[in-house]
């Protein structure tokens, strides 16, 4: 059936947390991601390339010189769609660092290619969100847009882009929310001078990269134990390079008190969220992070069902 018969097109963008390596990708180390079963749903009708996201009191349209209106336009360009009418369902809070750009980006772009009439490939859908990416954050590493299209747990490198990493039991995450907005780009730039500056630093970043093999290597024998022992070091890892903050801080070091095998904030810092695994220690970590004042929620990270392992 088509839009123009009522029935909406669809798209859907996962959000994401990176596992480790953030800021480490960004420089040509590799990084471990996984995209969570929570997401941006997104549906599409004939419009005039508005998009409205109720949860996130999101409201914009193409040409209207936001950053999202411009991410629009660069979507609509390279997936040549009608004109639309966007309205998204957010299931992941905004700017926290759980990839909600790269999500939407994602959802958009699905749905307009479904509108599209056409077979749109991959390439043309990987383009457009990058372009909508490169709006929100200058110039991203690509792994929040290649998470959020996957759904599951990858290692990503720039070089090599996205490679599934199987997942032998599901694993649940503890997700800690700061209440700061983070700024991605704002903290890439603030990492990349402090390289310039420090040599140490650049080794800061290439031992996050060996530690996101480090937990592919764990996420692969199912060591939940051994993935929490690298979450603390990247954590430390990431405060060196200064893009903790003392809400990051405190969250991790509630989740440890409360029975966590390891924590560390996700994504770009400066704010957003937090990540800790507790097995059998969910329900303490979100009561303790409550108790301090921090919102928090669980996700799952979905074992790789066994015909794609
Ligand atoms: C942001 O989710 C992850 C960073 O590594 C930036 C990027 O890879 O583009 C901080």
């Amino acid at each position: 059936m088509s839009a123009a018969q009522g029935e909406p097109f669809r798209g859907f963008g996962h959000g994401k947390v990176i596992l480790v390596g953030e800021h480490a990708v960004v420089h040509g180390h590799a990084a471990v991601a996984a995209g969570i079963s929570t997401g941006i749903a997104v549906t599409a009708r004939p419009g005039n390339g508005t998009l409205r996201i109720g949860a996130w009191g999101l409201q914009a349209a193409a040409g209207d010189g936001t950053p999202v209106g411009r991410a629009l336009e660069a979507i609509q360009r390279r997936i040549e769609a009608p004109a639309l009418a966007f309205e998204g369902d957010a299931r992941i809070p905004s700017r926290a660092g759980l990839g909600r750009s790269a999500a939407m980006a994602v959802a958009v772009a699905r749905a307009a290619a479904a509108a599209s009439g056409r077979v749109v490939p991959p390439e043309t859908i990987e383009a457009a969100v990058q372009a909508a990416e490169e709006v929100f954050h200058g110039t991203p590493s690509g792994i929040d847009a290649a998470a959020a299209k996957s759904g599951r747990v990858g290692r990503f490198t720039r070089a090599g882009g996205w490679q599934p990493i199987p997942v032998l039991q599901p694993i649940t995450l503890c997700i800690g929310l700061s209440g700061k907005p983070r700024d991605t780009a704002a903290q890439v730039a603030a990492v990349a001078r402090l390289r310039d500056r420090l040599a140490a630093a650049g080794e800061a970043l290439a031992l996050l990269g060996r530690l996101a093999d480090d937990a592919a290597g764990a996420l692969g024998k199912g060591d939940v134990d051994g993935l929490g022992r690298i979450f603390d070091v990247a954590h430390g890892l990431l405060a060196a390079v200064r893009v903790s903050s003392p809400e990051l801080d405190t969250l991790v070091h509630a989740a440890r008190a409360a029975g966590a095998v390891g924590a560390k904030l996700t994504g770009a810092g400066g704010g957003g969220a937090v990540i800790a695994l507790a097995p059998a220690h969910e329900r303490d970590v979100l009561a303790r992070w409550r108790a301090a004042g921090f919102d928090g929620f669980t996700a799952e990270i979905a074992a790789t069902p066994a015909e794609v392992r």
